[in-house]
C-alpha cells in the first residue's frame, strides 16, 4: 500500500487456510492409511463434528453445495415437480432444481433482508397450488421468515427445503438455522466462511434419513444392491481433512470478521452518503459471511466500481442480475430482485483483510456518491 494503492488485486475475499503443517499432518496420516474416499474416518469425524456445531441430529457431507440441493430435491421427492424459490441468490440454487427436473416459480424478495417476502410466497402459492415444494435461501447468512413459511408450507402440504450455503454457524433466537424445514444445505466452497475446498452437506431434523442420503450420494449403492438411483456425490478425505482443520477456528474467523465489518461500518458514513445494508432478522446470530451494500442507484454503483478499479480493488456484484433476467428464464419478473439486483455489491471481506484496504474502499466509494 505504498502508493497508497494495494499492490496486489483485491477481491471480494481470500480463502482462509490452516497452517501447511497442520494440514499436512492430516494428509500423512491418510497417505498411511491409503484410505481416501468412500466414507473414511476423516468423513465420518467430520460429520460428528459438523452435526455437533450445528446443533443437528443429521448430517451427510458431500462434493459440493450444489449436489448438497440436488441429493436434498431427491431425497424430499421434489424433483420433477414446481418448486417455489428466490430470484435473488446464486445461480447454483437456480441450476439444482432445473438439473432435477423440477419447475422453478419465482417469488420476489422482501427488499429489506432480500429474503423471500412471505407476501410474495403465499401470492405464488396462490397462483400455482400444483407446487410441492419452497427453497427459500438464507442470503448473506439473514434468516428468512421461518416462522411465515412454516406456516404457508404447513397449510398446504409442502415441502420445506432451505439453501443455507451462506448461514454457517448462524443461530435464530438460540437456535441453528439448520434446524428449520424439511431439510437443509450448505456449500463449504473455498470461498466460504467454514470450507472444504470444495464441499457441502445435507442436513435433515430425521435421523433416519442418513441412511437414505448416504445411498443417494454414492450411486444408490448398498453393498452389493441397488435398491435406488444415486449419484456420485462423495467427499473424499482429503476434503474432510480441510474441513478438520479449519472447524475450531470458525469461531475466531466470525470475530476478525465482525471487527471488520464494524470498521467499513464507522468508514462508510451509512445514512449521510445514501448507503444502506440489508435488515438482519430479529434474534439472528449473524455469521457476518459478507459484507453487502446497496446502493441509492445503478448509476452509484457503476461510478463505485469505476473508482475502486482504479485503486486495485474489485468487489462483487452478489447477486447479478436476478434469476429471473436469465436467458434460460422466460416469462418471469420479480422487481424487488430486479431492482436490488442493480445496486448491491459485496465489498472485499475476510478475517484478515488489511483495516487500510477497508479504509480505501469505503474513501474511495464515498468520493463517489
Ligand atoms: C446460495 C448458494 N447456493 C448454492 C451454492 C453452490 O455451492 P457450491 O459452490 O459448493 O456448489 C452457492 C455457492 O456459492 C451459493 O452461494
Amino acid at each position: 500500500m505504498d502508493t497508497g494503492h494495494p499492490k496486489h488485486p483485491v477481491y471480494v475475499t481470500r480463502t482462509v487456510l490452516p497452517p501447511l503443517e497442520e494440514y499436512l499432518a492430516c494428509v500423512r496420516q491418510i497417505f498411511v492409511s491409503r484410505w481416501l474416499t468412500n466414507q473414511g474416518a476423516w468423513v465420518v469425524r467430520l460429520e460428528q463434528e459438523l452435526r455437533r456445531v450445528l446443533a443437528v441430529p443429521t448430517l451427510a457431507v458431500c462434493a459440493n453445495g450444489t449436489l448438497a440441493l440436488q441429493l436434498a430435491l431427491r431425497l424430499l421427492g421434489l424433483n420433477g415437480k414446481p418448486v417455489i424459490t428466490t430470484p435473488f441468490t446464486y445461480v447454483a440454487t437456480l441450476s439444482a432444481l432445473l438439473w432435477e427436473g423440477c419447475t422453478p416459480i419465482f417469488a420476489d424478495i422482501d427488499p429489506e433482508t432480500l429474503c423471500l417476502s412471505p407476501t410474495a410466497l403465499e401470492e405464488a402459492l396462490v397462483a400455482h397450488p400444483d407446487a410441492a415444494g419452497i427453497l427459500p435461501v438464507h442470503v448473506f447468512g439473514n434468516a428468512c421468515a421461518v416462522n411465515s413459511i412454516q406456516r404457508l408450507a404447513e397449510d398446504r402440504g409442502l415441502k420445506v427445503l432451505y439453501d443455507a450455503a451462506h448461514a454457517f454457524a448462524c443461530r435464530l433466537n438460540g437456535q441453528s438455522l439448520f434446524s428449520y424445514g424439511h431439510a437443509t444445505t450448505a456449500s463449504f466452497h473455498a470461498t466460504k466462511l467454514f470450507h472444504t475446498v470444495e464441499g457441502g452437506c445435507v442436513v435433515t431434523p430425521h435421523a433416519d434419513d442418513m441412511k437414505s442420503l448416504r445411498l443417494l450420494r454414492a450411486f444408490g449403492q448398498d453393498g452389493e444392491t441397488y435398491p435406488c438411483l444415486g449419484i456420485n456425490a462423495k467427499m473424499s478425505e482429503l476434503h474432510a481433512a480441510m474441513g478438520i482443520c479449519l472447524l475450531p477456528k470458525v469461531p475466531a474467523f466470525i470475530e476478525a470478521r465482525k471487527m471488520r465489518a464494524e470498521l467499513y461500518d464507522s468508514a462508510l458514513h451509512m445514512s449521510a452518503s445514501g448507503l444502506r445494508k440489508p435488515t438482519l432478522a430479529p434474534g439472528l446470530q449473524w455469521n457476518y459471511a459478507y459484507y453487502p451494500v446497496i446502493f441509492p442507484d445503478h448509476a452509484a454503483l457503476c461510478r463505485a466500481l469505476t473508482a475502486l478499479r482504479r485503486v486495485n480493488i474489485y468487489p462483487r456484484r452478489y447477486f447479478y442480475p436476478s434469476l429471473t433476467r436469465l436467458p434460460y428464464i422466460q416469462g418471469q419478473t420479480c422487481p424487488v430482485s430486479e431492482d436490488i439486483a442493480e445496486r448491491i455489491l459485496c465489498l472485499p471481506f475476510w478475517p484478515e483483510l488489511d483495516p487500510e484496504v477497508i479504509s480505501l474502499t469505503a474513501t474511495t466509494i464515498c468520493s463517489c456518491l
